[in-house]
């Protein structure tokens, strides 16, 4: 089976003073949350959807499910981890209520890039199926720069060979349930993206093409620019 599993246990601290996470915030007339669960409910592959949800909005979320998307049995919502990758495992021992599958595959997506495309949950599908663990990427534009102190540079990576990491990222879950349960403590500490975790412990990670339309909302500017393109008219002063 095929999984979609949207990762919306973050509380947005970057954004500010909004009085929601900012996946609850509203874009295009709904949450943009709901954007995403949407394109994932529509792709053809994907059997079921478990939404991670930090749990002093797990009510909220249930109410918008309610509202916008309500009677969709392949859609269930669980408690998110303090960590993303934790968030990730509560997602998982919920699928294993419902498979066990040695080929079972989850696409994970944050639950704050509503412009994720179809193309690019299949093709992390395709990829996943065939290497075991795929993640969403755009070239780097910028040249990257690299500063252990965060005083000055200590490296400046080749640029054609550096890229912008995005979600989805998706792998067998057979192969997270390995990894993640041989991480230390110490490590599951430091390391909080998943791709990250499987290159820790020798699992190529293999690349699927992403886009920049594919942001995640993160600063106030990003949440405009989602308003902007699902159609929200901003105002001048609109300073929120
Ligand atoms: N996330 C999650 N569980 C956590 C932390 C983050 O599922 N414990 C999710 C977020 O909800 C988001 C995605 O991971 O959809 C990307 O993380 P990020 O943009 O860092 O979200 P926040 O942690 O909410 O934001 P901030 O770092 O500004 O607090």
């Amino acid at each position: 089976m095929v999984f979609g599993a949207i990762l919306a246990g973050g509380k947005g601290s970057r954004m500010g003073n909004y009085t929601v996470p900012k996946q609850f915030l509203p874009a295009g007339g709904k949450p943009i949350i709901v954007h995403v669960i949407e394109k994932f409910l529509v792709h053809p592959e994907i059997d079921h959807i478990i939404v991670g949800v930090n749990p002093e909005w797990q009510q909220h979320m249930n109410d918008l499910i309610e509202r916008y998307l309500p009677n969709i049995e392949k859609l269930t919502v669980v408690a998110g981890g303090t960590d993303r990758n934790s968030t990730i495992a509560g997602i998982i021992t919920e699928i294993r209520k419902i498979s066990g599958g040695d080929d079972d595959i989850v696409v994970t997506h944050d639950a704050v890039r509503p412009f994720v495309t179809l193309k690019m949950i299949s093709d992390n599908i395709r990829i996943a199926r065939e290497h075991g663990v795929c993640d969403t990427v755009i070239p780097a534009t910028d040249t990257i720069v690299y500063s252990e102190n965060h005083e000055y540079i200590t490296d400046v990576p080749v640029r054609s060979n550096t890229y912008q990491g995005q979600t989805p990222q998706s792998f067998r879950i057979k192969l997270f349930e390995e990894v993640y349960g041989a991480m230390t403590e110490e490590e599951l500490k430091i390391v909080t993206d998943a791709c990250k975790m499987f290159m820790l412990k020798g699992y190529p990670v293999y690349l699927a093409e992403g886009h920049v339309s594919n942001f995640k909302v993160t600063y106030p500017e990003d949440y405009k620019m989602a308003q902007v393109f699902l159609g929200d008219a901003i105002g001048e002063n609109d300073n929120d």
